[in-house]
């Protein structure tokens, strides 16, 4: 028996070898063919004795049955985006940026990586065991994609520990992706079974891995590659770089482009290698991401709302092609905009159809001078709308007219107004079809008010017959009215006024999202509500110097908040609900100290926690995170070593926490 076990232990080590030689050393010893007979062999001495599996044998990545839906995971640290460089200029501001935050006049050390075309995860590790995996979802929940990605083969299921010792908790970011090869033959194969082949490599991962039969997704060739680190403990790296390589060690696959940058020169020159050689990689890539290699100077510099001050991604120059216009439409959205769109001949282009591109705004359309009939240059950039570069004249046939914005909204006919210094012309009726349905319908979503059951059909029957105009008549709503609706039986009348009348209790951070402020997401909302404290008059008389004193706002929130307020029209709306019986109550906070309007600074290297994961759990309880002692500064939590900013603390007559202490006191 133990000869048997010792034969199973063997091929499992030999297995895993192999895929780490595959995935992270990129030098293969043996054949596919050669690695599924030893699989094989593998699962034949497996199925003579079960009692012998364990969950992180080779053979183990498609065990699970189909789901029926997927469960949600809340992310512990959010999964940011990164902010964008269009050009080299921007990323040259980037670096200004960065050294003036860090005080520094010497080159700063970036890290260089591709920005990968694909879909970003979550790994989580437990004690070296591969426990759970998500999607990115909207950066603070994603879905449990855990069985999936246990299919993909560059995912270890148990961490190498030869080199480098398992950590407590290892979370790690990467990107999922189909190389452009698997993707031609994937679809190659899609078509001959006449199913519907996928648009690009990007959709194609993305469908694999919503599959809720993971059968489905390990036939599907999904490739990783690992570049972020979410909560560690039990272990630390100073660096990105260190990070990176602590990865290869562990068996996680790490793009082979990334590079070392001392200085902006250095950042430049790659970002230029990585565009001329974009089209030659293996594998879709829209970009290179530069980072801060320190993570001390990562913590320094901190985030904006929804990404990292030490981190950009360089886009490349968009893809371009040319076809024809074949009309030139209007469209009006939630905001009442009426934006031109040109309708276009279908036509390929970085790696997609395109048969529509935003023309903008008539001051866009009258530069361009674009016509129907045109040919004309269109391009574009990652997942941006495409649009109309220029007009290439020699191709124009005779007899075309100019274009200009219909003077009457095409949904309702009323009168389009265009102010003199702004370039977007807007229908003025509120209660335009168009907008109003987009209003209600965010309204009524799951981060705003959350009232179930109603759905986009019932939004259009009760704008078509006018009951609703704007969105605090929905409050008015009763249980005959609605039962008179078409296809609306008693019950889900019922059950529809008693969503209705749930969800007046809401939240400040629910009802300021729900209004649809321009720029003013889920997560603005919530730091306005800490901000204002909930109160919303208060909201209401905020001034632009107000506003832009808080952090995370910048002047455009500043300014999209101050101009919807000094609309009238809604400030009836917000008076309206109120009176129809809207309830701001407090939002549910996590157990632990009220750490409301506290700020707290982390110094000295930390061993109980990461220093993400500290602000994470403090920003959580209500409270701040800042880089520097200050007269504002509540508490300083000191680790082994620290300098001044403990001396500058002692002098301020500030208290000082030791990372124990700081535990038990946010646990209280
Ligand atoms: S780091 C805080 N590194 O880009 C940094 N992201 O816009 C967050 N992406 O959702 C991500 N390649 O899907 C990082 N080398 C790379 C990346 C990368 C592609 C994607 C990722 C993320 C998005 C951020």
């Amino acid at each position: 028996m133990s000869d048997f076990i010792q034969k199973i232990s063997e091929l499992r080590r030999q297995l895993n070898e192999h895929n780490y030689r595959y995935y992270v050393l990129d030098d293969p010893l043996i054949s596919d063919g050669e690695y599924d007979l030893l699989l094989r062999k593998l699962e034949n001495l497996e199925h003579s004795h079960p009692e012998l599996i364990t969950v992180d044998s080779p053979t183990q990545r498609i065990g699970a049955t189909p789901l029926k839906a997927f469960n949600t995971i809340t992310h512990r640290i959010p999964l940011l985006s990164l902010a964008n460089a269009m050009n080299e200029a921007e990323l040259r501001a980037f670096d200004e940026r960065t050294r003036k935050g860090l005080e520094k006049l010497e080159p700063v050390d970036y890290i260089g990586e591709p920005k990968l075309d694909g879909l970003a995860v979550e790994l989580v590790y437990e004690n070296g065991q591969f426990v759970s995996g998500s999607t990115r979802g909207d950066g603070i929940t994603g879905e449990d994609i855990t069985t999936n990605l246990r299919t993909i083969r560059g995912i270890p299921l148990a961490l190498r520990t030869d080199e480098l010792a398992a950590p407590i908790l290892l979370e790690v970011r990467g990107e999922v992706f189909i190389s452009k090869t698997d993707f031609t033959k994937l679809n190659a194969w899609r078509s001959a079974a006449e199913q519907t082949i996928f648009v690009n490599p990007r959709n194609a991962a993305a469908g694999s891995l919503r599959q809720l039969d993971p059968a489905i997704t390990a036939r599907r060739p999904l490739s990783i590659f690992c570049y972020q680190a979410g909560t560690i403990t039990g272990t630390t790296f100073d660096t990105h770089w260190d990070f990176l390589q602590g990865l290869k060690k562990w068996g996680f696959p790490v793009s082979p482009l990334i590079e070392k940058l001392v200085g902006i020169e250095a950042v430049i020159h790659y970002h230029r290698q990585l565009e001329t050689r974009r089209n030659k990689l293996p594998y879709e890539i829209d970009g290179s991401v530069i980072k801060i290699n320190s993570f001390s100077q990562q913590d320094r510099l901190g985030i904006r709302s929804r990404s990292p001050r030490w981190a950009i991604a360089g886009k490349f120059k968009a893809q371009q092609a040319t076809t024809i216009v074949v009309d030139i439409s209007a469209s009006v959205g939630r905001t009442g905009a009426v934006t031109p769109v040109a309708n276009l001949e279908p036509v390929f282009v970085g790696g997609v159809t395109v048969s529509n591109a935003t023309l903008h705004n008539q001051d866009e359309v009258d530069r361009l001078d674009v016509r129907v009939g045109d040919t004309v240059l269109i391009e574009r950039a990652g997942d941006v709308i495409p649009k109309v570069v220029k007009v290439i004249t020699e191709k124009r046939p005779t007899e075309t007219v100019e274009y200009h914005l219909p003077e009457n909204c095409p949904v309702c006919g009323h009168p389009v107004f265009r102010p003199p210094d702004e370039s977007v012309a807007r229908c003025q009726n509120l209660a335009c079809p168009a907008q109003i349905k987009g209003r209600i319908e965010h309204f009524v979503s799951k981060g705003a008010l959350d009232i179930d059951g109603f759905g986009t059909k019932l939004v259009d029957q009760l704008v078509a017959i006018g009951r609703i105009q704007s969105v605090d008549q929905l409050f008015g709503l009763t249980l005959e009215e609605l039962a008179k609706l078409e296809r609306m039986g008693e019950k889900s009348a019922a059950n529809i006024v008693a969503a209705i009348a749930s969800a007046k209790q809401t939240t400040f951070a629910r009802f300021i999202y729900a209004l649809g402020i321009r720029n003013v997401g889920e997560h603005l909302a919530r730091v306005l509500e800490k901000e204002f404290a909930g109160n919303i008059d208060r909201f209401i008389q905020s001034t632009m110097e107000e506003l832009i004193e808080i952090y995370e706002v910048g002047p455009i929130v500043a300014e999209g908040v101050v101009r919807f307020w000094s609309d009238d029209s809604n400030r009836a709306v917000i008076k309206a609900c109120l009176q129809a019986g809207l309830t701001l109550v407090k939002p549910e906070r996590p157990a632990g100290a009220d750490l409301t309007g506290k700020t707290f600074v982390f110094t000295g290297s930390l061993e109980k926690f990461s220093r993400t994961a500290a602000k994470e759990m403090v920003e959580k309880l209500g409270g701040r995170a800042s880089g520097s002692v200050g007269k504002n500064t509540a508490f300083l939590v000191a680790g082994p070593g620290a300098g001044s900013k403990l001396k500058k603390a002692e002098k301020l007559k500030i208290r000082i926490f030791s990372e124990d202490e700081f535990l038990a006191y946010i646990k209280s």
